[in-house]
């Protein structure tokens, strides 16, 4: 005969469930130059499960707490890069870090991403950082009449430059880079990313162009190799890899 489950036994209760949610601090530094000059943290304490992301806890302050809090987000899901913001001291995207792994049970900075002007709360100019991404010319540049099939290409060519297609152009790389903030006139990672994409690319004429633009002295060479932008992009790309190939392309004129 079975034995009868626990659940299944005349007048037992069922076992009470943990509630998953925890009292979280947001520190969030807030700036808004119609009140203030001056930046000032402001701490908000959330109820929120930590598997929940830190773009969750952003949102539940924002719809429960203080409609003014102001930031930047579209997808929700990794790919649009428009929540880049600086973590606990570390460039990343809101919606893509779960609040359980960057350490809840102390208060978690959250603070606009660096070397960008600070026009509101979380919200920086993009204009400098889009600014660069057209200056590298990012897109295929050909000579000649249009083919009447598409552009063929080997997969080991595709290959060569794969790594620098999965750029979303968030900025947590450059925001990221100390010669950036240092300096608002270098190019910065995630343009020469832009460049090396299109340089590597069999099927592009425009290399050279490119590469003179890059040879500038607000160029390639400014960068001094410290692997800040590899570490802060959420997309794994190895930007300080990209970066060595471009300077290297521009000694050997072979891309
Ligand atoms: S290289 Fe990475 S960190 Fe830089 S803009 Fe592109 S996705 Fe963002
Ligand atoms: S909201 Fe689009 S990448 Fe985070």
């Amino acid at each position: 005969m079975a034995t009868p489950t626990l659940d299944k036994v005349e007048g037992a209760k069922p076992a009470s469930v943990a509630s998953p949610y925890i009292t979280v601090t947001f520190r969030i530094r807030r700036y808004n130059p119609e009140i203030s000059s001056e930046a000032e943290w402001q701490d908000f304490p959330i109820e929120i499960d930590p598997k929940e992301r830190v773009l969750d806890g952003l949102h539940k302050i924002k719809w429960e707490t203080d409609g003014t809090l102001t930031f930047r987000r579209s997808c929700a899901h990794g790919i649009c890069g428009s929540d880049a913001m600086r973590i606990n001291g570390k460039n990343r995207l809101a919606c893509k870090t779960l609040i359980k792994d960057i350490n809840p049970e102390k208060p978690i900075t959250i603070e606009a991403i660096k070397g960008l002007t600070v026009l509101k709360d979380l919200v920086v100019d993009m204009d400098p950082f889009f600014q660069a991404y057209r200056d590298v010319m990012p897109f295929l540049i050909t000579k000649g009449n249009e083919p009447t099939r598409e552009r063929l290409q080997s997969a080991e060519d595709r290959e060569r430059f794969d790594d620098t297609t999965k750029c979303i152009l968030c900025a947590a790389c450059t925001s990221s880079c100390p010669v950036f903030w240092n300096d608002g006139q270098y190019f910065g990672p995630a343009a020469i990313v832009n460049a090396h994409r299109f340089i590597f690319d069999s099927r592009d004429e425009g290399g050279e162009q490119r590469l003179e633009i890059l040879n500038d002295k607000d160029g390639v060479w400014r960068c001094r190799t410290t692997f800040n932008c590899t570490d802060a992009c959420p997309r794994g790309i190895e930007v300080t890899k990209a970066i060595q190939e471009v300077k290297r392309a521009l000694i050997t004129r072979r891309f």
